[in-house]
């Protein structure tokens, strides 16, 4: 009997690994901001494929822009890289340029990265 359910506790405890596993690798492809932050805003998970979709055709390795997708370009500028995606649309200067402004909650979600102090 004990067996039995201990058993059964390893099967559940299985399937809820095997659902969280599923849940983590539907996050890294869905919508960075949609991601969860409770642990805190980290570059690698949250921010990196923010500014990949909204600026990595112009600054990522390759091209003649600076490279946004590595972390120590992207922490040492994040003063100009807040204050450029929160012109206005459209305005000398704003970024991503030529694009539409981010969506508030990724721009709140930098600004959460820098206030938790840009962790990688
Ligand atoms: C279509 C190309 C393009 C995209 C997309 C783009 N940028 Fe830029 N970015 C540029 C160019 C060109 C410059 C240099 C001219 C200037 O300073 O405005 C620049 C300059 C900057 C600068 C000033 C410092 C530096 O690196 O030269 C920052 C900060 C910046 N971009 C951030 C961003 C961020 C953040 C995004 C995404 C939200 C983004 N850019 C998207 C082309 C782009």
């Amino acid at each position: 009997m004990t067996n039995t359910l201990a058993r059964y506790d390893l099967t559940f405890f299985g399937i809820f690994i095997s659902i969280l596993y599923s849940c983590k690798k539907e996050e890294l492809i869905s919508e960075p901001e949609m991601e969860d932050t409770s642990l805190g805003t980290k570059f690698s998970v949250h921010i990196r494929p923010l500014l990949n979709t909204h600026c990595g055709e112009c600054h990522s390795a390759g091209t003649s822009q600076t490279n946004y997708l590595d972390y120590d370009n992207a922490k040492n500028a994040i003063t100009s890289i807040l204050d450029r995606i929160q012109r206005e649309e459209g305005a000398s200067g704003f970024m991503p340029r030529n694009g539409n402004k981010l969506p508030q909650e990724s721009i709140d979600l930098i600004q959460q990265w820098q206030d938790e102090g840009l962790i990688p």
